[in-house]
């Protein structure tokens, strides 16, 4: 095919972007790029690379793999009302961002293979390419070796009540999951926050006729996500599972991640760009729009927050992209107002700001928005990077440009944020998915609804070396069985 298009016409690349700045996770150089079926075809020295069948301009810009955010919920199917998978993606071109994860609290929750297959179907609507996460739940442990084989890309267990109201599993049910999925490498991601201790206090709260937006943190101090993130890598470091930390938002809890990676336990972490940009003296001015889990907490906690996503203890940054009406926002009792807000389309011009600040070099926003998560989540090195031979999965960025943001002008069907009226400096003005632009000068391409596909294909993880292979519940199982 290739062969023939050359001798026919000369023209050997389908796009070339011209002119531009190539950023890694560790340098920057002035480069063309060229794209072919998809794939980076060349990185070359301006001006060195052959024709091709459409040249972009894109001088005084730069190049960035397109962010891969795991942690996003597009609510179909169930809650189609707040966000489906054609405007939770549009959202996401927009953003810059080329790969979601995609969560499972819709309804029903992807909790088994037949789920699976409809949140597949619901996805294909896609204009990113995505990964599906399966349920780890109390309810669901004999479901997982089906999920594993029907292809999830990544489990999510809630070990503390949010939206969906899904069942916390005890820990209990948590070990015989993890023995269970950690043969397979795929990543378990926690939503680390203790649910007994959650329920136990906000019972307090509500009976002490606590309504105002703070007592949703009083309902949820940092114990909560120092609990569940010991326990969970106790249990990780016990089975030989990968784990991987959700929405990080306290100082505390980044003790117990920081050692359990330093005695070898396969964990990463993830914060999100409201728990670096706002605090609790934001409360009362965005009151329950700001109601989000784990909760917004004190400047100190996004202080550190701040200095261990550039020392790399955190390493990512996400969205948790959570979009509900401004009517199931807005409340006047706390404990009523939907939880989290939409994040994807936002996140790459809010950390760009930064970046204009000088908070953070270009070269590490690439390493927590792209490298990071590709190798945490087995997407490396097809993904994460702009070198020949990976896909070309690409954010165009104009660091000069600025933009306020607006939710009306939002893609997502949330349309409510706490970021409303900011003013960012620092825009994604194209994105391209497998070489494909689902985003051009600000502009949504509506006909690539349907061009993202599932990461599976791609590349699985090797399995993680289990450990303490005797004490699985499987094999005491089998030796009862020898003995008989
Ligand atoms: C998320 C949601 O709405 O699905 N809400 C939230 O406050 N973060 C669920 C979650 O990730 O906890
Ligand atoms: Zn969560």
């Amino acid at each position: 095919m290739t062969e023939t298009r050359m001798s026919e016409s000369g023209i050997v690349a389908d796009l070339v972007l011209a002119g531009g700045t190539v950023v890694t996770g560790t340098t920057r150089f002035r480069a063309d790029v060229a794209i072919r079926d998809g794939l980076i075809a060349a990185v070359g020295a301006p001006g060195t690379l052959p024709a091709a069948r459409e040249a972009v301009d894109v001088s005084g810009r730069y190049l960035l793999p397109g962010a891969i955010d795991v942690h996003v919920h597009f609510r179909e199917p169930g809650y189609t009302h707040k966000e489906d998978w054609r405007t939770g993606s549009a959202a996401a071109a927009m953003g810059g961002t080329t790969t979601v994860f995609e969560m499972p609290n819709t309804h029903p929750p992807t909790r088994s293979v037949t789920e699976l297959r409809r949140k597949q179907a619901a996805a294909e609507k896609s204009h990113v390419d995505y990964g599906l996460y399966g349920l780890l739940a109390e309810d669901n442990i004999d479901e997982l070796p089906g999920l594993i084989e029907g292809g999830v890309n990544a489990f999510k267990c809630f070990m503390g009540n949010t939206f969906g109201n899904l069942p916390s599993p005890s820990t209990g049910a948590m070990l015989e999951g993890f023995e269970i999925i950690a043969p397979s490498g795929l990543r378990i991601s926690l939503h680390a926050e203790t649910a007994s201790i959650m329920a136990w206090r906000q019972a307090r709260l509500v009976a002490a006729g606590r309504n105002d937006p703070l007592a949703h943190v009083a309902a949820r101090p940092a114990i909560v996500a120092v609990e569940a993130v010991a326990r969970a890598a106790e249990l990780a470091g016990w089975t030989g599972a990968r784990v991987h930390v959700l929405h990080i938002s306290s100082a505390a809890e980044l003790r117990p991640l920081a050692e359990a990676k330093a005695r070898g336990v396969d964990i990463t972490g993830e914060t999100c760009p409201c728990y670096l940009l706002l605090d609790t003296g934001d409360y009362e001015r965005l009151g329950s729009v700001i109601r989000v889990n784990p909760p917004v907490r004190e400047a100190a906690d996004a202080e550190a927050i701040r200095a261990a996503l550039l020392s790399g203890v955190i390493d990512m940054i996400a969205t948790d992209h959570a979009p509900h009406t401004p009517e199931e926002k807005r409340k006047a009792v706390i404990w009523e107002a939907d939880c989290g807000f939409p994040g994807v389309e936002t996140q790459m011009p809010l950390m760009l700001n930064e970046v204009a600040k000088g908070r953070m070099s270009l070269e590490h926003y690439v390493r927590i928005s792209a490298e990071n998560p590709a190798r945490a989540f087995g997407l490396w090195p097809a993904k994460g990077r702009l070198e020949a031979g990976a896909e070309a999965d690409i954010a165009v960025v104009d660091m000069d440009r600025s933009e306020t943001i607006r939710a009306e002008a939002l893609h997502s069907r949330g349309r409510i944020t706490p970021f409303e009226g900011v003013t960012v400096t620092g825009v994604p003005v194209h994105t391209l998915v497998r070489g494909r632009f689902v985003q051009r000068d600000r502009r949504l391409v509506p006909e690539t609804s349907g061009w993202g596909r599932q990461v599976t294909a791609i590349q699985r993880m090797p399995p993680a070396q289990p450990r303490n292979q005797d004490s699985t519940l499987a094999a005491c199982l089998a030796q009862g069985r020898g003995l008989r």
